[in-house]
């Protein structure tokens, strides 16, 4: 698939040197203004790499994160935003940084306005890690394929897996806002990060190159400039 390009790395450590590089050369070249963030364990070394790097500088990148959760607050340890300050921005300066607001009184029409600000501020890249049962963001199996940011619900596999995470009590959420299908193939670039055997299957489906709309990953066939970076294959 000449639209897919591979990237093998031997383990996290390195995936996360890879994709430091592959972000750092845009930066200095000027290609990258807008970047689109993930939350979730696989970013967390892509992360604390960012943060070692002193000559890698977000100052005047504006970001957009994937999705969080609807009716978690802010201050949770739950939320994405919560994730997001304390893996990177308490340490990394960006010139901006927007993420849903799960615990906005209408969340339709917060929806709304997240994908007018992505269309304000169009996204070069968008870093993206995937579900085991191959959603992307929050866009889970059965999903169509030209959605835009919106309120999905979650599968009960995603409860169980991400549910594992939670805390304070605090049980998941029916429903996440995410940016959609539609949202994330509207980026120029799209990195994907995908590590271990719980996420064979879902790397898989995408070379298998089929469109398949019970595995969403599958959708990024329809983009043309998608970087595969994994242990798996
Ligand atoms: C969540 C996020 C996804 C992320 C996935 C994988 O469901 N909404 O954006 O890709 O988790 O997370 P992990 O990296 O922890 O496997």
């Amino acid at each position: 698939m000449e639209n897919l390009n591979l990237i093998r790395t031997k383990n996290p450590h390195t995936a996360a040197n890879v994709v430091t590089d592959i972000i750092k050369e845009k930066i200095d070249n000027g290609f990258l203004n807008v970047i689109g963030l993930a939350t979730g364990q696989t970013m967390i070394p892509i992360y604390n790499e960012w943060i070692k790097n002193e000559d890698l500088s977000f100052e005047n990148i504006v970001s957009f994160n994937l999705d969080e959760y609807v009716g978690i607050s802010t201050k949770s340890s739950n939320s994405y935003t919560y994730f997001m300050n304390e893996y990177l921005f308490k340490r990394k300066k960006f010139k901006e940084s927007f993420i849903p607001d799960g615990m906005a009184e209408n969340v339709n029409v917060e929806c709304e306005q997240y994908e007018s600000l992505i269309d304000k501020y169009p996204i070069d890249l968008i870093i993206l890690g995937v579900g085991e049962n191959g959603h992307i963001a929050f866009n889970e199996p059965g999903s169509p394929s030209n959605s835009l940011t919106h309120v999905a619900k979650l599968s009960d596999s995603t409860k169980i897996v991400n549910g594992k995470y939670f805390n304070n009590r605090e049980t998941i959420p029916e429903t996440a806002i995410t940016m959609g299908i539609g949202t994330i193939l509207k980026a120029k670039s799209i990195l994907l990060v995908a590590f271990g055997e719980k996420k064979r299957a879902a790397i898989n489906k995408l070379l298998e190159g089929k469109l398949d709309s019970n595995w969403p990953i599958t959708y990024l066939l329809e983009h043309d400039e998608v970087t595969i970076v994994t242990d798996i294959v």
